[in-house]
């Protein structure tokens, strides 16, 4: 009979000693996130725009920004895990080429509020405005804060063509003439009008 208390060679020398094991370790590790990270930089189902998927106008590219300020992504998430319980709830589950124009993505990991991947075309513009202002108004038992201020402070049209640019150098498919018109079409626009532009746009490209 073998026996099982005996130590495999070498063995015993990796665990009492530190400096091999780390080593080591790193090794396995490095070799693991190559083999599971690098080839997703290379798959068309992880690199390429979902069918129907446009990048973000002006106005929805302000709205992102202006979610990204005020912190929107601490309690909510955009990303529909697939399992039946988030489906039924939410709608289909995220895949990875509906972000493909998002940068950096807004994915989350907390939930204090609803996922919002799919909350384009839940609602009205008008009860976003009223829910962003004060969103007891709507839901009496809401912790979400209240977001007066979107509705007077207006959007910067100055800073839209270049933040067009940038995201055409890495990648989405702006046309010049998009550009040139970014600055007029979130003029006079409300910050407000941004970020309901945005939430109505979310997950809208997958049917
Ligand atoms: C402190 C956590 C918190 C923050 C920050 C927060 N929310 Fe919420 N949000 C909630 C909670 C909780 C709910 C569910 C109750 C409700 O509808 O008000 C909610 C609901 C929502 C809904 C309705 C979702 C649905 O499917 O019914 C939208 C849209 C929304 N939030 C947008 C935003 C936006 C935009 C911001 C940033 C400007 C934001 N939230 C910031 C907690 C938060």
């Amino acid at each position: 009979m073998a026996d099982n208390n005996k130590p495999v060679a070498g063995h015993e020398k990796i665990e009492t000693n530190n400096f091999l094991m780390i080593v080591l370790v790193l090794l396995t590790v490095l070799v693991g996130g190559v083999v599971e990270i690098v080839p997703l930089f290379f798959q068309r189902s992880t690199t390429e725009a979902a069918t129907g998927l446009k990048p973000y106008t002006a106005l929805q590219l302000a709205g992102r920004d202006i979610y990204v300020r005020e912190g929107c992504y601490n309690c909510h998430s955009q990303m529909i895990r697939p399992f039946r319980a988030e489906t039924l709830r939410y709608g289909h589950y995220s895949t990875a080429g509906e972000f493909v124009y998002d940068r950096p993505f807004q994915w989350g990991s907390k939930r204090t509020g609803p996922d919002l991947h799919r909350v384009g075309g839940k609602y009205n513009d008008e009860w976003h405005r009223i829910h962003l202002i004060n969103p007891r108004d709507l839901v009496p038992e809401s912790n979400m804060p209240a977001y007066p201020w979107l509705a007077t402070a207006t959007v910067d049209p100055a800073e839209m063509p270049g933040k067009l640019k940038a995201l055409r150098l890495l990648g989405a498919p702006y046309s010049d003439a998009e550009i040139a018109g970014a600055a007029e079409a979130v003029k006079g626009r409300t910050e407000m009008d941004a970020v309901i532009a945005y939430l109505q746009v979310l997950g809208t490209a997958v049917k």
